[in-house]
């Protein structure tokens, strides 16, 4: 392997986007798992709708924007959970086995970072409350180059900043369509299938596919 960098997706991949609206599923209610997947795929329709007409707005208004149609659109839903669900966004968990992984490519010579649609704040925070500031070397935020993946743009800050080859780079994401434009860029990509969804993209598939991180560090 020649690798010079391990990147990884944020939201899906690293942090568990479902985990915001799970700390509030009481309040929320019976239908908090729907509104969990709306509010995801409302966020991630923004995005591509916008990158298409190059009208970018940043993803923390995205996903306010898209939480908003969700209230709107799922019934019962308390509304008090507003807040505390973007206060949660802002904080969400990290799957378990994270740190670990991130620690040990890290041990092993690579450089870690984040290349995501989150705003900088978002990340920050994020990377924060996970406790992995010190198990990445950066994030690197789409808000610089002012469009969302799947713009060649975003994939080429990672090239750009380490001054290295698309092939030089591992690029880990859950999101399938992620993992596709990743591959189509040049990236080595990892499909991270923690739900064995099935596989689509397939004229753009990635070089792996595992089930969690953990097998990274095989
Ligand atoms: C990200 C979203 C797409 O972190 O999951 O870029």
């Amino acid at each position: 392997m020649s690798y010079k960098a391990f990147v990884f997706d944020a939201y899906g991949t690293l942090f568990d986007v479902h985990s915001a609206v799970s700390r509030h599923s009481d309040l929320v209610g019976a239908n908090a798992a729907r509104l969990s997947e709306i509010w995801r795929n409302k966020q991630l329709e923004y995005t591509w709708t916008r990158s298409g007409m190059g009208n970018y707005k940043e993803f923390w208004l995205l996903t306010t924007e898209a939480l908003d149609f969700a209230l709107e659109f799922v019934p019962d839903v308390n509304r008090d959970a507003r807040q505390k669900l973007l206060d949660a966004y802002m904080t969400l968990d990290c799957y378990s086995e994270v740190p670990a992984v991130l620690k040990g490519l890290q041990e092993r010579g690579y450089k870690t970072a984040i290349l995501s649609n989150g705003s900088p704040d978002m990340l920050n925070s994020a990377i924060e409350s996970a406790g992995l500031s010190d198990v990445l070397d950066d994030a690197f935020s789409v808000h610089s180059v002012g469009v969302f993946k799947t713009n060649f743009a975003t994939y080429s800050m990672v090239t750009k900043a380490y001054g290295i080859e698309p092939s030089q780079v591992s690029f880990q994401s859950s999101n399938r369509w992620d993992a596709a434009a990743a591959s189509n860029f040049g990236f080595d990509v990892c499909w991270i299938n923690r739900t064995n969804q099935p596989d689509e993209y397939q004229d753009m598939p990635p070089k792996r596919i595992i089930q969690d991180l953990n097998e990274l560090l095989d």
